[in-house]
């Protein structure tokens, strides 16, 4: 596998082939993708809504509409839709069911090593509640990095993808009951393969160049 050539390959996907599902069995490697992403302190602060029906998606393309309807399409055409929710709480309950979910998987030799980690986490989550008053930011940024790798884990598989955070976030938290359940949508991300007259997958890539993003000391 070349990393670099799959980073080229990879683009924002703007109109999908709407005949072409994605398979069972790579749902289910995107699923673990999405469980086995990295977080500070382990804190896991997201949940993850997939659409694979008409049903499912017309319910997400609520929030696609006026000033976001150029991202309808790409709800409705997709294969799989998988809106990103963040926690919009993180109290001592919650804390505790990430602790005892460790120690059932092993991740601690006595109870001191298990305590500390409880500890650290608080302390943590408390700089963000208490100092630095950023809470919802911090656990949005873990969804944010669990995307990234979301977009390059469906490249590798050669599934097609777009980011957006073009949507409705009152609208779809209401349409999907997200904030009754302690959840607020981050960003979406469509799933699937192009079509033929996409006319983005042709473009070349723009970034900007190395000079302009490294600093070698
Ligand atoms: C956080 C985020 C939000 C984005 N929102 C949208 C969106 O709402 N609609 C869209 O068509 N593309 C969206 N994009 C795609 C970007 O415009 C695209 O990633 C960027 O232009 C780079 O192009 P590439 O992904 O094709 O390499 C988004 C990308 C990111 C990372």
């Amino acid at each position: 596998m070349n990393l670099v050539k799959i980073m080229n390959s990879r683009y924002s996907t703007k109109k999908f082939d709407k005949t072409k599902k994605i398979s069972s069995e790579d749902m289910n490697q995107i699923k673990e993708l999405l469980r086995l992403s990295a977080s500070s302190v382990n804190s896991q602060p997201w949940h993850f809504v997939i659409a694979s029906t008409e049903e499912g998606k017309k319910k997400i393309s609520k929030s696609t509409q006026g000033f976001f309807a150029f991202n309808d399409e790409k709800v409705l055409d997709a294969s799989h839709v998988i809106v990103l929710c963040s926690r919009t709480t993180m109290d001592e309950n919650y804390l505790k069911h990430v602790l005892e979910k460790e120690d059932k998987d092993g991740r601690f030799l006595n109870d001191e090593i298990k305590n500390s980690m409880h500890n650290a986490r608080n302390t943590f989550t408390n700089f963000h509640k208490n100092d630095y008053n950023d809470l919802q930011d911090w656990m949005d940024k873990q969804v944010y990095l669990n995307m990234g790798s979301l977009l390059l884990g469906a490249a590798t598989l050669g599934i097609d993808a777009v980011a957006m955070e073009g949507f409705d976030v009152k609208i779809l938290n209401e349409e999907l009951g997200l904030n009754k359940k302690g959840l607020t949508a981050v960003t979406i991300v469509p799933l699937g393969y192009r079509s033929d007259d996409d006319f983005n997958a042709s473009l070349p890539k723009s970034r900007l160049d190395e000079e302009d993003v490294f600093t070698i000391i």
